[in-house]
């Protein structure tokens, strides 16, 4: 184009097209840097870096298909738990272990209170009912859609709650019983649909009936899409810009599609709660009769909702699961004898135990599991990005305002130095025996401080349930011709996913006593027979 109106023979002309071609050159040269190498933050005095081995990818390139483990590594190699490092132009830091985990986000959890944006997440996906609790900035919206949440989340809420612990825990065993009669199962699907039914049930009032209705399969499929638009691992885009010029690629299409179709069930959903608002008790049910007291209006409760499904589903299905993989583990008989006869001691017999596990946990053996459990695994391994919203002194450095910080809970929670040279082995009574580690939060599993998982009584009282119910009631058997991957990095499925879940295993369970198991199940179908019937079935 320049050089078209360019007539070779004038030299003044020449001389002129020759400075524009060079101011463009230059413009081209500082906009190409501006896009690809620029990074977002100058590097933080004070604060150790890792430089990763590409101008344009950063570390991305080092840490290869699996994030969590090897910043793991890199932090163990250079001896710093706590390093910056630029993903892409990204300039982040890393926390990779126990003890700097608590400093910077329970000691520091003022300054740390805030979220980052991310291209990917929050332009493409977010787009329509804005943004979840757990993916907002700390604004005001976002403070009262958090504290509104938490009501339904103290002590006395969950008790209140306790049938939809009971209806989706009664659902799972009698499923998973009958099914593994004749055949050993992975019950992963199967925790999948408790988790799901659990949180719809919570914001909704409404569950799933079939675990073939196609509704269920695109749900599951479609969240897991979702998430996976917020793992560091599939989103080169939010990292490396220029990736975002390329022609309209496959991953933004199915971003926005998913989003879309999102959408579309979250009305659906919504609409089916208010029409039922009178009957059914649900988070959209008691915001429909409060004409709006709490000061919330209707996309903050869609966004609530949408919040707790997408936050409780995928976590809860995965870690429910791997309950069932830890009892297949070689001493898994004995614990599953351990728990079964704490509770026949504290309850005296099987129904009792039964029906009082809803709503406390007093196995102590049991509650120990369930920290070990979360501890071992933690199912998101890095802890969505936090940003500081001041500045704040680090080992007498000033880590300012703005910075980007990412929570390695993989690590944290295998920090030799505070869990010992056990650390990568399941030990179910780890937080009896060890005083000195039995102290909030255990793990960092949950994140931690400000920002920490609003749901983590909730989750250990179902996954509390879960577990005493199962050996309550059941022997679990691993098929001999599978062997399970027990160890902390290689039980996913997908280290890629922002949330793991496990490879596959299967499982039966057999019947302690026939005539018991019956009594128990009845009990609980006679108790959940009204949220039992809030069960649909419809196509989109
Ligand atoms: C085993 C189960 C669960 C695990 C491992 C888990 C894990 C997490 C993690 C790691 C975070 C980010 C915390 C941080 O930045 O420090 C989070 C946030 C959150 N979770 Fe969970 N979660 C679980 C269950 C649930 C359930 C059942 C619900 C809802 C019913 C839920 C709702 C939320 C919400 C709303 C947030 C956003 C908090 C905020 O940003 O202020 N989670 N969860
Ligand atoms: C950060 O933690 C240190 C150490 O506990 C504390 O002295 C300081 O006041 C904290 N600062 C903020 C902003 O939380
Ligand atoms: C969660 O449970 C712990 C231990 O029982 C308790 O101290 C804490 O207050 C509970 N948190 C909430 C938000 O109710
Ligand atoms: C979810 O709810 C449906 C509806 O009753 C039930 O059939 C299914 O077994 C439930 N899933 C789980 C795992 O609880
Ligand atoms: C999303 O993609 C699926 C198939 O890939 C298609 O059937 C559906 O109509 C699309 N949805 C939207 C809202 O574009």
């Amino acid at each position: 184009m320049l050089l078209d109106i360019v007539p070779f023979n004038d030299n003044l002309t020449l001389k002129v097209s020759g400075i524009i071609l060079i101011f463009s050159i230059v413009g081209g040269i500082f906009w190409f840097y501006n896009f690809t190498i620029k990074t977002n933050q100058p590097k933080f005095p004070g604060i150790p870096e890792i430089k990763g081995n590409s101008i344009i990818y950063g570390i991305l390139k080092n840490l290869k298909d699996d994030h969590p483990t090897n910043l793991q590594k890199l932090a163990l190699k250079n001896n710093t738990p706590v390093f910056q490092c630029l993903m892409g132009t990204q300039r982040i830091i890393f926390i990779n272990s126990y003890s700097q985990a608590n400093e910077w986000f329970i000691k520091n959890q003022t300054a740390l209170i805030d979220r980052p944006l991310f291209y990917t997440f929050h332009k493409l996906v977010s787009t329509s009912q804005g943004l979840t609790i757990g993916t907002s900035p700390w604004d005001e919206t976002c403070k009262k859609r958090r504290l509104n949440v938490q009501r339904y989340m103290t002590t006395p809420a969950i008790k209140e709650r306790a049938g939809l612990i009971d209806t989706e825990g009664y659902s799972l065993l009698k499923d998973l019983y009958r099914d593994s009669k004749n055949e050993f199962i992975y019950p992963y699907k199967y925790t999948q649909r408790l988790a799901l039914n659990f949180t719809t049930m919570l914001s909704y009032a409404t569950r799933f009936d079939k675990i073939d209705t196609p509704l269920l399969g695109e749900i599951l499929d479609l969240v897991k899409i979702i998430s996976s638009f917020r793992s560091t691992n599939k989103n080169l885009q939010d990292f490396v810009p220029f990736v975002r010029l390329l022609p309209e690629n496959e991953r933004k299409r199915e971003a926005i599609n998913a989003s879309k179709t999102r959408e579309i069930w979250l009305s659906k959903l919504t609409q089916e709660a208010i029409n039922h608002k009178d009957t059914r008790k649900s988070i959209v049910g008691d915001f429909a009769n409060s004409d709006g007291l709490g000061r919330l209006n209707i996309d903050d409760i869609k966004s609530i909702c949408v919040g707790l499904v997408s936050g409780g589903f995928e976590t809860i299905g995965s870690t429910a699961s791997l309950i069932y993989l830890q009892l297949l583990n070689k001493d898994g008989n004995i614990w599953q004898e351990r728990i079964y006869n704490e509770l026949i001691e504290i309850y005296g017999n099987v129904e009792t135990a039964y029906e009082n596990v809803l709503f406390e946990e007093k196995c102590e053996f049991g509650v120990s599991f369930i920290r070990e459990l979360l501890r071992m695994y933690a199912v998101i391994p890095l802890i969505p990005a936090r940003k500081t919203m001041k500045q704040f002194e680090w080992q007498g450095t000033i880590v300012p305002e703005g910075a980007t910080v990412i929570l390695n809970a993989q690590a944290a929670n295998h920090d030799r130095q505070h869990f010992g040279s056990t650390v990568d082995d399941f030990i179910p009574d780890r937080f009896m025996k060890d005083e000195s580690i039995n102290i909030p939060p255990y793990h960092f599993t949950f994140g931690a401080g400000s920002r920490a998982c609003t749901a983590i009584n909730l989750s250990n009282r179902i996954l509390y349930a879960i577990l005493t119910r199962t050996c309550l009631l059941f022997k679990v058997h691993s098929n001999p011709s599978l062997k399970p991957t027990f160890d902390y990095i290689n039980f996913a499925e997908d280290r890629t996913a922002q949330t793991y879940w496990p490879k596959n295993f299967q499982i039966k369970l057999e019947a302690r006593d026939e005539s018991m198991v019956t009594k128990c199940l009845e009990i609980s179908h006679t108790n959940c027979k009204e949220e039992l019937s809030y069960s649909m079935e419809y196509a989109v």
